[in-house]
């Protein structure tokens, strides 16, 4: 039998003890803020701020967002960050990417004071990261640790093989499990599109996540019996539905479960532990900035 592993289930147990920790920071007079800045009116990333906003009201956290039109100078852009970098309610905050092509992401990275960068992808956080004492763990590789452990997998000693090398998800994500520390001291393969014979290195694998980009491209022929499979892909196919369209993975659902012994559905995955986590992260910078302690799930 494969064990589905329940990713909206896990990311409302998350979301539940965040809850907990709101009220601490309430009772010491503190409401977390969360911002974002979206330049544009990208339909996707519109969904993506709102949803962000919508989880804020739900754990009666504050949400501020801040609109920018899509030719918006990159000076307009800093200025705005450099407010929200002064705003002593805003505890955490990110910028929308993708941001329009006039605009350098990396530098928008860098203005970003690193103590609110609740999606962890300012240099100073990275490096934290890669040298084992992370401030904020990126969402999404942050969301597949939880998860894992919330299914009884403890990487440790597992052969892991992570599909797709991005900066958001599978380079963090190798750098959280290779660590020597719990949820952690997993030896791990990163893979991309110049690795080969990619289906002897998943093959090989106690565990595999996918985070590509191609709809269905990692199917049972490519897994080992009793792997672990963590499906990190969202990618728009044409359906005949009332949308036009359906949601899928990266991963074969059906051909990947007859060998997998757990496997996260896509969507009720990995996604809904991307927000939960996103909320953790930026409950730890309100803690953090005001000195008010809390326990962290
Ligand atoms: N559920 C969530 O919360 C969440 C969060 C973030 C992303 N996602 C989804 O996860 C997927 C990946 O996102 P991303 O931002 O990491 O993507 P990305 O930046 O486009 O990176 C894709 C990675 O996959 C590799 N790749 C592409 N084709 C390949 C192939 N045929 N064989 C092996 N590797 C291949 C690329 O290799 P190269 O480096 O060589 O180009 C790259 O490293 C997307 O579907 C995205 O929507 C979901």
């Amino acid at each position: 039998m494969t064990y589905v592993i329940d990713g909206d289930a896990v990311a409302a147990d998350v979301r539940t003890d965040l809850a907990g920790c709101i009220d601490t920071l309430e009772g010491a007079g503190v409401t977390p803020g969360l911002a974002t800045v979206l330049v544009g009116d990208d339909p996707a990333s519109e969904t993506y701020v709102s949803m962000k906003q919508r989880d804020c009201e739900e754990l009666g956290m504050d949400g501020v967002h801040v609109a920018l039109d899509a030719d918006a100078s990159p000076q307009e852009l800093y200025e705005a960050i450099e407010k929200l970098n002064a705003d002593p309610d805003v505890h955490g905050y990110l910028v929308q990417d993708p941001v329009p092509d006039h605009i350098d992401y990396r530098e928008v990275l860098r203005r970003i004071d690193p103590a609110k960068d609740v999606d962890g992808f300012h240099p100073a956080n990275v490096g934290r990261l890669v040298a084992g004492d992370p401030r904020f763990k990126p969402c999404t590789p942050h969301g597949v640790q939880k998860l894992l452990g919330a299914a009884g997998v403890d990487p440790e000693g597992e052969d892991v093989a992570i599909v797709g090398r991005s900066r958001i998800v599978g380079k963090p994500l190798a750098n959280l499990l290779v660590q020597k520390a719990p949820g952690g001291n997993a030896t791990v393969t990163v893979c991309h599109s110049r690795t080969t014979d990619l289906a002897a290195k998943t093959r090989a694998a106690d565990v595999v996540v996918a985070a590509v980009g191609v709809p269905e491209m990692i199917d049972g022929s490519m897994l080992a019996e009793g792997v672990v499979v963590i499906d990190v892909g969202v990618n728009r196919v044409d359906a005949a539905n009332e949308k036009g369209y359906e949601l899928v993975g990266d991963v074969a659902f059906e051909s990947a479960s007859e060998k997998a012994s757990a496997i996260t559905p896509v969507p009720g995955g990995v996604g809904p532990m991307t927000r939960a986590m996103l909320l953790y992260n930026t409950v730890k910078a309100a803690s953090e900035q005001e000195g008010v302690d809390v326990e962290l799930p």
